[in-house]
């Protein structure tokens, strides 16, 4: 017996006359407990499926299943709580849009805005609900909207104060993006990065662990590969980054599977390896916005085309390396692919997926390469970004930079098999994206005159919004 919360369902075997009824959200106990109940229901030769229900607010159904009895989906359901941490992060807001696109969920962000702004939340709410249809349900509607908490991961108070708001088995599962990201600054203040990356993931998982939400879809990176032996590089390549920040995400990698082995009927968990996402939203509402000068390459020449850096020259960290033309090689998926690449993940999370089925124990956590497994080499990106901005690049071939690794392309072939994955946007769409988002909002979202405050409120107690909430 497993249970599921099904869009539909249908019954292979069952006639109209199956039991039906709808239960509210409850802990996998209290679970466990109805689904003893429903299971002592079931006619002997279990073709019928039991559908258990408790009513109230917030409608949660719960299919209760023979897995061999399920055939099709026909039944509507009610909206997943996920929350997202980072949300208003450039990645964070492209996933909640995809998120909200299905009109599946309902998204919890957290975020303190240590390297963002709200308003992106605000510009995600929007875009959600002017892609409702004219006949939207009020559940379409309530996907549409996004409660968003301006909290600090690494305080406990702060992240057990959102999860209270929803109680025991409120949230079905979390995306967790929120880090700190600086390969640089890390080597200048490691402290700050694994007090950050680290000490969050822990708290996070930690207070999951007590309100009973124990499934958690985790960012990482492909610089957990450092310098691969192997290219394109398969997820069994072995861990060895070789910044701090690298490393805080091997160390969350491993908390995470520890903590999966160490209960593997509770626990399910994913991490994603990103390699380099590039683009944004192609209705330029949302994407990518660095503070100060960009460290990442594609940002920095759409700041450079837009006029925003002082010093309009790029340096190329070497041209000697052993790839095509001798510079760098990165593998750039579109920001929305890899956004759908955790659609893919949370739907590998639920409990009739099949992903864990070849884990080598019991523990029930995977790790996947994001990547188109195409690498682009620095030159190739300018003259993409020349094409898309029509700006006349000048480069200066420099020497190699400390740290740097000559390839980084993705084997992204797991992913495929197992998840469904795909990026399939082409470097020239990342490049329009991107360049569409800078010039619509030259100054990011520092330049949009909306008073996106106004529509958040300083605290939560008991206001619920329909809209965005913040938490201070
Ligand atoms: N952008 C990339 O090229 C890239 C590549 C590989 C992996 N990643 C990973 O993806 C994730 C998101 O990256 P991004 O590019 O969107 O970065 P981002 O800085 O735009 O987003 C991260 C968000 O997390 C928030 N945050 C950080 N610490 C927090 C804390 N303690 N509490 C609450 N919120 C906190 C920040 O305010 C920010 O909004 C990170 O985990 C990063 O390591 C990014």
């Amino acid at each position: 017996m497993g249970w599921s919360r099904a869009r539909t369902i249908q019954v292979a075997g069952a006639g109209p006359d199956w039991t039906n009824t709808v239960r509210k959200g409850r802990t996998r106990s209290e679970f466990d407990a109805v689904t003893a109940e429903a299971d002592a229901s079931l006619p002997s030769d279990k073709t019928q499926c039991a559908l258990q229900g408790l009513g109230g607010s917030s409608l949660s159904i719960f299919v209760l299943y023979t897995p061999y009895h399920i055939s099709e989906y026909t039944m509507p359901e009610s909206l997943r709580r996920v929350l997202v941490t980072g949300g208003a992060g450039y990645i964070g807001s492209h996933v909640i849009y995809s998120l909200q696109d299905t009109r599946r969920y309902k998204v919890i962000s957290v975020d303190n805005h240590h390297n963002s702004t709200p308003k992106s939340l605000v510009r995600v709410a929007e875009l959600a609900r002017s892609n409702l249809p004219a006949d939207a349900s009020e559940q379409d509607k309530d996907s549409a909207e996004i409660d968003a908490f301006a909290a600090d991961l690494t305080k406990p108070e702060e992240v057990r104060k959102v999860f209270e708001r929803y109680g025991k088995g409120g949230i079905w599962g979390v995306v967790h993006i929120a880090a700190y990201k600086a390969v640089g600054e890390s080597t200048e203040i490691p402290l700050t990065y694994y007090a950050n990356n680290v000490g969050a993931t822990i708290t996070l998982l930690q207070i999951m662990a007590e309100f009973d939400c124990t499934r958690i879809v985790y960012s990482s990176s492909a610089t957990v590969y450092g310098t691969p032996p192997i290219i394109p590089i398969p997820e069994t390549t072995r861990l060895e980054a070789q910044s701090p920040y690298g490393k805080t995400k091997i160390m969350c990698e491993t908390v995470i599977e520890d903590l999966c082995n160490a209960e593997p009927k509770t626990w399910r968990a994913l991490s994603l390896r990103y390699f380099n996402p590039a683009g944004a939203h192609p209705s330029g509402q949302i994407g990518e916005d660095p503070r100060g000068r960009p460290g990442n390459l594609l940002p920095l020449l759409a700041h450079m085309a837009i006029g925003r850096v002082k010093d309009p020259k790029l340096n190329v960290f070497g041209n000697d390396y052993p790839t095509p033309d001798g510079t760098c090689v990165r593998d750039y998926l579109h920001v929305l692919d890899l956004a759908k690449g955790h659609l893919l993940a949370l739907d590998a999370l639920a409990p009739q997926s099949k992903v864990f089925d070849n884990c080598p124990g019991e523990g029930r956590y995977k790790a996947y390469n994001l990547g188109k497994g195409k690498g682009m080499s620095v030159l190739q990106i300018v003259d993409a970004m020349r094409k898309a901005t029509a700006y006349d690049y000048k480069y200066e071939i420099i020497g190699r930079r400390k740290g740097d690794v000559p390839d980084l392309t993705a084997d992204p072939a797991l992913a495929e098999r197992e998840l469904g994955f795909k990026a399939q946007q082409t470097l020239e769409t990342m490049c329009r994206d991107l360049w569409n988002w800078q010039t619509k909002n030259p100054n990011g979202y520092d330049g949009d005159g909306s008073v996106g405050f106004g529509i958040f409120w300083s605290n939560t107690a008991d206001r619920s919004t329909g809209s965005v909430v913040m938490l201070r």
